[in-house]
C-alpha cells in the first residue's frame, strides 16, 4: 500500500474511534401487536432496503431481540445455562456497533472494513457472535436461533421485513469487529418501514 493512501486510512479509522457511543433511549415495552397475529405474519422477507432506523427503533428491536427483563440480568432470550453469551453487533448506514444491554448503549467501534457487501442497504445489519470460551458451540447455535425468532416477530409486529442470515461472509465480519477468537453465527438483516 502507497504511504499516503495508508495515512489516509489510518486518519480515517482514527477519526471513527473518536466517533461518539450512542447512548440509546428506553425501550418501549408494553403495546404492539398480539402475539398469535405477529406469529401469523411472521415470515421472512428479502426486502430490507430501508431508511437508518431511529434511535427509538434500534432500542426497541435490540431489546425485543435479548434485552435484560429481569432483576437478575436474565434476557428476552432464553440461553443454555443461562450463560447469554450472545452478542450483537450493529451495522447500518451510520457504522459498525457493539450493543451493551446492561449500559443501552452502542459502542462505536472502528471497523477500517467495508462491509456494504454484507449489509446491503438494509436499514440495518444485526451480527449475532459469541466468545468459544463461554458456551459450548452447540448451545450458542441453539440460543442463537431464539434470538432470531425474537427479531423476526418484533419486525412482523412492526411491519418490518427482515431475514436471518447464515450466508454471510463471518470471516470479514469476525475481522471488521476485531473478534478473531469468536465466532459469527448469524446475521438478521433488517428493512424498516
Ligand atoms: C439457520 C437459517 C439460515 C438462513 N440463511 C439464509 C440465508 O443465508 N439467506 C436467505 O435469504 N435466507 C436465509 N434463511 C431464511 C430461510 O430461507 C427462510 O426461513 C425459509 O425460506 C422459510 O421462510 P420463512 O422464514 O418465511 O418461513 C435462513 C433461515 C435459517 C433458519
Amino acid at each position: 500500500m502507497s504511504k499516503p493512501l495508508f495515512a489516509l486510512l489510518a486518519g480515517l479509522c482514527a477519526a471513527t474511534l473518536l466517533a461518539e457511543d450512542i447512548k440509546l433511549p428506553a425501550p418501549q415495552k408494553t403495546g404492539g401487536m398480539p402475539l398469535m397475529e405477529a406469529l401469523a405474519k411472521r415470515a421472512t422477507s428479502r426486502r430490507t432496503q430501508g431508511p437508518e432506523p431511529s434511535a427509538q427503533q434500534l432500542a426497541d428491536l435490540l431489546w425485543a431481540a435479548n434485552g435484560i427483563t429481569r432483576e437478575d440480568g436474565k434476557r428476552t432470550a432464553p440461553s443454555a445455562m443461562d450463560k447469554r453469551e450472545i452478542e450483537i453487533a450493529v451495522l447500518t448506514a451510520k457504522g459498525l456497533f457493539l450493543w451493551d444491554p446492561e449500559a443501552n448503549t452502542l459502542i462505536e467501534n472502528p471497523a477500517c472494513v467495508d462491509l456494504e457487501d454484507q449489509r446491503r442497504d438494509a436499514s440495518a445489519f444485526l451480527i449475532l457472535y459469541y466468545d468459544k470460551g463461554v458456551q459450548k458451540r452447540e448451545s450458542a447455535l441453539a440460543d442463537s436461533g431464539f434470538v432470531g425468532q425474537n427479531i423476526y416477530l418484533f419486525c412482523a409486529s412492526r411491519g418490518w421485513n427482515s431475514v436471518f442470515m447464515g450466508s454471510i461472509d463471518r470471516k470479514k465480519l469476525a475481522t471488521a469487529l476485531g473478534k478473531e477468537e469468536d465466532e459469527i453465527l448469524f446475521a438478521h438483516r433488517i428493512g424498516v418501514k
